[in-house]
């Protein structure tokens, strides 16, 4: 059985998934997508608490996007309600596993009882090492830039950084996700290939998997399918096979 390993090369170090496909799960067993959603949550326990196992140290999981408020309001409410659920019904098992949870995204657009439980989280597993997971809630890839952006400038205009002194590694210190490794491994599941917004600037060298299983279907087995082929790729990032 695949431990993320394959006898050759390191499986991959940080994993993000675009979860995708919960809404057409649902409306294919004539269901509302609600339904769907919360069938996508339980198959977020499944994989978070497997990476530990199979050797993945940082999960990032795509849960809601800047652009998802344009839904109705009722799914959008019932998926706030459910991060509400989640948070509280996972705290304990999460901290008890090593897990540290960190959210990247914009926080200001949420409801304070979510905010609220989201700063709880992080605080009461700020210790853990074993295993990182990161929510990406209302983010969105360009978002995060702009925001960045705004901070990098005014750092410039208080005269705390040099614009000559720019380079590739400035900006990515002022993003959310500035305490992580860039992903190496991007799953997204349903069949849709596109990235929708999520880390552009830290998947520039990310391998990518577009699976066509919808993300409630979306099994430990068929994640550790996924890390096998892993095994196999060869990453060059812009040089030569070694
Ligand atoms: C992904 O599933 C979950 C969120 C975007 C919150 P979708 O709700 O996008 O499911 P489909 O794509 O409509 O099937
Ligand atoms: C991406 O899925 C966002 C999340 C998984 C949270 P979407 O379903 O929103 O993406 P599009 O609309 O198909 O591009
Ligand atoms: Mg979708």
């Amino acid at each position: 059985m695949s431990k993320g390993v394959s006898a050759s090369r390191p499986g991959p170090r940080h994993v993000a998934f675009i979860m995708d496909g919960n809404g057409r799960w649902a409306e294919q067993r004539g269901r509302p997508r609600l339904l769907g959603h919360r069938a996508g949550a339980r198959r977020v326990r499944e994989i978070v608490e497997s990476c530990p196992e199979l050797g993945v140290e940082y999960v990032t999981i795509f849960a809601f996007s800047t652009e998802n408020w344009k839904r109705t309001q009722a799914e959008v409410s019932g998926l706030m309600t459910l991060f509400r659920r989640y948070i509280e019904s996972e705290a304990q098992t999460l901290l008890k596993q090593g897990t540290r949870v960190r959210f990247i995204g914009d926080r200001l657009r949420l409801d304070k009882k979510l905010r609220g439980l989201m700063d709880m989280i992080e605080a009461l597993t700020a210790h853990n090492v074993r295993c990182h997971l990161t929510i990406a809630l209302n983010y969105g890839g360009r978002d995060e830039v702009a925001r960045a952006t705004k901070r990098l400038a005014r750092d410039v205009a208080d005269g705390k950084l040099d614009p000559d002194a720019i380079t590739d590694e400035t900006l990515p210190r002022y993003l959310d996700t500035h305490v992580l490794p860039d992903p190496d491994l991007v799953i997204r599941t349903s069949g849709e290939a596109r990235i929708s917004n999520f880390l552009l600037w830290q998947s520039a060298y990310a391998e990518y998997e577009f699976v066509d299983t919808l993300w409630p279907d979306f099994t430990r087995a068929k994640f550790e399918e996924v890390l096998d082929r892993y095994g196999s790729r060869d990453r060059r990032f812009g040089g030569v096979k070694a």
